[in-house]
């Protein structure tokens, strides 16, 4: 089983020719990656078909962005995560925090997207993070274990054995501001001793990525954190070289 992750959310970027330009270059460029390292993306939805197509037969898995609560019925504009299963898909995100800050998700409904992705076969990536004030007000690992505990609450903690984690500063994503692989690891290594404090044999296997402003010059020193088992990468995942030098930086 790969112990390290590299995700690439490409949020609301891409076109289908885009799309499958970068997918072709992942595709010969992931050829070099060891067993070790699980790379993910997470193209927008129209993409997911194309995605499949282009990925079936290689070590790239297939994630999608957000998924309904909902299982079916009369939800205009919304997916379910039973159809987006049907295109090949084994990660979703949930939780990620412009769907907390843009669309009002709170922590009941990332809890239910959290169980409905499980309920349909596929492994969540519940994305967890604090703002910038909440930092200043030395409230960051009160936010993350609070946020981890709202899904532990509803799901059990068991469940976090089929999830993967994405510790994301709110203040680190897309501002170009990393946060120093010492303030990174202090609250990765927060994350899993709340978990091993209720289930410790979840949390040694759980893996926690980090997310935030990552690029190929920021993750050695990040991916060689004890408690870092990878990044969830949003801007430098839509270059190919960028996003697969990420890959190799996973590798240790
Ligand atoms: P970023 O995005 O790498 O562009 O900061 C990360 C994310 O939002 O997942």
């Amino acid at each position: 089983m790969p112990t390290m992750m590299v995700a690439g959310n490409w949020k609301m970027n891409a076109s289908i020719e885009s799309s499958a330009a970068l997918l072709e270059d992942l595709v010969a460029g992931a050829t070099s990656l060891s067993e070790n390292t699980q790379m993910v993306v997470f193209p927008p939805l129209p993409y997911l078909a194309q995605a499949q197509q282009m990925l079936q037969g290689t070590a790239i898995a297939l994630g999608a962005q957000n998924a309904s609560e909902h299982a079916k019925g009369a939800f205009t504009g919304e997916t379910s995560a039973a159809m987006l299963h049907d295109f090949g898909v084994r990660y979703v995100l949930v939780g990620h925090s412009e769907r907390r800050a843009l669309y009002a998700e709170t922590d009941a409904v990332v809890a239910a997207k959290f169980k409905a992705v499980q309920a349909a076969g596929m492994i969540p990536v519940l994305c967890i993070g604090e703002t910038l004030q909440q930092r200043q007000q030395n409230e960051t690992l009160l936010v993350v274990n609070a946020q981890l505990q709202a899904v532990i609450d509803a799901a059990g903690v068991e469940s976090l054995g089929q999830a993967v984690v994405a510790y994301e500063p709110v203040w680190a994503i897309g501002t170009g501001l990393t946060a120093s692989p010492e303030q990174a690891q202090e609250v990765h290594g927060a994350i899993r001793a709340h978990v091993a404090s209720q289930a410790a044999n979840v949390a040694a296997n759980m893996q926690i990525l980090y997310g935030g402003s990552v690029t190929a010059a920021t993750a050695n020193e990040l991916f060689a954190q004890t408690d870092i088992d990878g990044g969830l990468v949003g801007g430098a995942s839509l270059e190919a070289q960028s996003f697969l030098a990420i890959g190799q930086a996973a590798q240790g």
